[in-house]
């Protein structure tokens, strides 16, 4: 049994670069019980109301296949949500296997070879593999030191072959929100350009001083990316959506037919139900924890910009190595995630802050020790 099989991987998974963090992870293996800041997913269970909807979907024998783009009572109360929400009535919509789902979907059909996508840096890991793997080339738009995509930005990056800009307001890994403002010059940026426009908003609801703008309101070449992994906590459960032009989700569609098949049958109807519960209760919690990790990280003089939304705080590593600072804090039972997992930089490291109020404390406390330890 076994042998040389490498030799039957493709170019595609061989040009993914294995992770340079694999140490940290193997460091951070060795630890029992550590103060865990670097989860990027919410410390809530999903509620009640959305189980029961799942469990009762089971129990009634919803479990065979849907229609691929998802069943049709979701997909019409996405575009109500959208258009409550966000005051814009996407043209068409689709339910995929989470939002991971819906951003392979958007990535494959429309990047092609040698096809130019205009990534943020920092980012979504994911964002550089799917456009590689859909043989695109990223090309990478600074956003340090405050983490803001704004046309200047993007448009000093761009070259004649750029075609897709993604973008992602609030940010996973810096918690960074786009105001209205700059999204209207992106806009008319994207516009002048003619580019498509793939934007993940699945942090959309994680949004503490103003409500977040979606994207598609501003200029219709968009396809919207959204899940309910970080919403309504629903990670395992695999539920997500597209929205935008009519020819781009059905495009969509026909790879989503031959490759994912449908979301979860059961989890479509739990979704449902996240959408007619009130989820504000979560969402007012994590605005108290962003500001006392705020505090407790001013307090102990960390270099960082004040998060507007999601769940993460992406401070500058003292001592100038996101890796070394890592290690350094794995060391003293708290786990955390080097810039560089993210980014073209290793200077900064990730905090995600979806954890109890007793964890913030303990990691601030270990964090102060650490801070005290440079000066
Ligand atoms: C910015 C961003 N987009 C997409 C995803 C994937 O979400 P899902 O679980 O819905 O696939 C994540 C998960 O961490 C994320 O941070």
């Amino acid at each position: 049994m076994g042998g040389d099989c490498s030799k039957y991987l493709a170019e595609r998974t061989l040009k993914i670069e294995a992770s340079g963090i694999r140490k940290i992870f193997d460091l951070a293996a060795t630890l029992k019980s550590p103060v865990d800041f670097s989860i990027g997913q919410p410390d809530f269970d999903v509620p009640d109301a959305l189980k029961e909807a799942a469990v009762s979907a089971i129990r009634s024998g919803f479990n065979r296949y849907t229609p691929s783009p998802g069943i049709p009572e979701l997909r019409r109360a996405i575009i109500e949500s959208v258009a409550r929400r966000h005051g814009y009535r996407p043209e068409a919509c689709m339910v995929t296997c989470g939002t991971s789902g819906a951003l392979t979907l958007a990535i494959w059909a429309c990047v092609g070879e040698g096809c130019e996508v205009l990534v943020p840096d920092p980012h979504f890991v994911s964002y550089r593999h799917l456009v590689r793997m859909a043989c695109g080339e990223p090309v990478f738009y600074d956003t340090y030191p405050d983490f803001l995509a704004t046309a200047e930005r993007i448009e000093a990056a761009a070259t004649p072959r750029s075609r897709v800009l993604i973008l992602n307001s609030p940010a996973n890994p810096t918690g960074a929100v786009v105001p209205e403002p700059e999204m209207r010059r992106i806009a008319d940026l994207a516009r002048r350009r003619d580019w498509l426009v793939i934007s993940d908003e699945v942090y959309d609801m994680f949004s503490y001083d103003a409500p977040a703008v979606s994207f598609g309101v501003l200029y219709d070449k968009t396809i919207v990316v959204n899940g309910f992994s970080k919403s309504a906590a629903m990670t395992g459960w695999r539920v997500g959506y597209a929205t935008g032009p009519a020819e781009l989700i059905e495009g969509m569609c026909k790879l989503q037919q031959f490759t994912f098949v449908n979301a979860p049958a059961p989890m479509q109807k739990a979704a449902l139900a996240a959408l007619e519960a009130d989820l504000s209760g979560p969402v007012a919690a994590y605005r108290r924890k962003r500001d006392r990790i705020c505090e407790g990280l001013a307090a102990a003089g960390y270099s960082f910009r004040r998060p507007g939304g999601a769940f993460y705080v992406f401070p500058e590593a003292p001592g100038g190595s996101g890796e070394a600072f890592v290690s350094k804090a794995i060391r003293e039972n708290l786990l955390l995630v080097p810039g560089g997992a993210f980014s073209m930089r290793d200077t900064h490291f990730r905090i995600s802050y979806a954890v109890p109020d007793r964890t913030i404390e303990m990691g601030l406390d270990i964090l102060a020790r650490l801070r005290r330890s440079f000066s």
